[in-house]
């Protein structure tokens, strides 16, 4: 494909973006300079150990970021064409929810316990959707049907607390997509989930994608599920994006000391589970970082230049690029 048409596809363009917090020890570089886009249809996923910036650089796209202490400092984020952090808190509060949906970790803290299913997915659509009051339940009925919640009719009336996890999460799912965003993030949606009911999830927001033309965002720490879900695939350490491909090129030729490290520590069905390998060390905090590349402490091929100088990004493919002074 042509660049320009490659281009014409992108529906979120996120460039150099910054997000710190003050805090007693100092400022906390949460999201340091992420670029990345995203095309129509596409599925992204971003890994990385936790602690890394990726819900922050998640609520940075939504503008959900707690300020203070938090501050997004730096950077653009065009969503559609429109860039987010220029529009008031009310032009950003309409884009919420009907033009990017965020689905997060724990679906009984983004589920409110006093009000029913039903009262909250209604809500969601009148907030955001200019259609008759009348139709309003026939849309919630809809989209809880297309979720797969069984006798929807019956479990609008339900409170959160009267479902199970799995049927909890689906919920918060169809709050997600009431509104047909253009892009969805899910953040570690399948955390909290038993292995089957976080199979059926995952199909279930393979199938909407695909009905809806939806870019999807997904989120997680384990690469089992960026294999079955992405087509690309964004590494983050402490705040920065290390390296970024398509699933292929960062399965079969991973290029980052750190992916190599997070692709190794991945438990193989016929290992024992006491031979796992463990990234040495702990992620940095990430405030009064050191110069340098920040993996460098725990990097098994560091080099002098390492310690003194943030690596630039060498591309390794077409597409496919890494923060790695072994590429120079
Ligand atoms: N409200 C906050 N105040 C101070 N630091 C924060 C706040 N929220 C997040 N951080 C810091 O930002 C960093 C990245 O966090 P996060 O994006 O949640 O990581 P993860 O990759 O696990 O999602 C962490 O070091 C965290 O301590
Ligand atoms: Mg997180």
């Amino acid at each position: 494909m042509a660049a320009t048409e490659t281009r014409k596809d992108v529906v979120l363009d996120v460039k150099d973006l910054r997000t710190y917090f003050r805090t007693r020890w100092g400022e906390v570089k949460a999201v340091d300079g992420v670029t990345f886009d995203l095309r129509k249809g596409e599925t992204l996923g971003i890994v990385g150990e936790s602690g890394c910036g990726k819900s922050v650089t998640m609520l940075s796209l939504m503008r959900l970021i707690p300020m203070p202490p938090g501050r997004i400092v730096d950077g653009s984020i065009s969503l559609d064409g429109e860039d987010l952090l220029q529009l008031s808190e009310d032009e950003m509060s309409k884009v919420r929810g009907s033009k990017i949906g965020l689905i997060i970790q724990d679906p009984m803290t983004s589920l409110n316990p006093v009000f029913s299913i039903g009262n909250q997915v209604t809500e969601a659509i009148r907030i955001h959707q200019d259609i008759p009051r009348h139709s309003v339940m026939e849309r919630a009925l809809d989209v809880l049907r297309k979720v797969n919640i069984p006798a929807a009719e019956t479990r609008v009336r339900d409170y959160p607390h009267q479902m199970s996890g799995g049927m909890r999460q689906r919920v918060v799912g169809a709050i997600g997509i009431s509104c047909q965003p253009m892009v969805l993030i899910a953040d570690e949606p399948t955390t909290s989930l038993d292995v089957t009911i976080q199979a059926q999830y995952l199909k279930l927001l393979k199938d909407l994608q695909q009905d809806s033309d939806l870019s999807l965002i997904f989120i997680t720490h384990d690469f089992g599920i960026v294999a079955k879900m992405c087509d690309r695939v964004a590494v983050m350490y402490a705040g920065k994006i290390v390296e970024m491909g398509s699933v292929r090129d960062i399965f079969n030729n991973p290029s980052h000391p750190y992916t190599e490290a997070l692709l190794a520590s991945v438990p193989k069905m016929e290992e024992d589970v006491d031979r796992l390998y463990a990234i040495e060390g702990q992620p940095p905090t990430l405030h009064n970082l050191p110069p340098g590349c920040s993996f460098a402490a725990r990097c098994p091929y560091v080099m002098d230049k390492c310690r003194e100088q943030y690596p630039p990004e060498f591309n390794v493919a077409e597409a496919h690029h890494s923060a790695c002074w072994r590429l120079e």
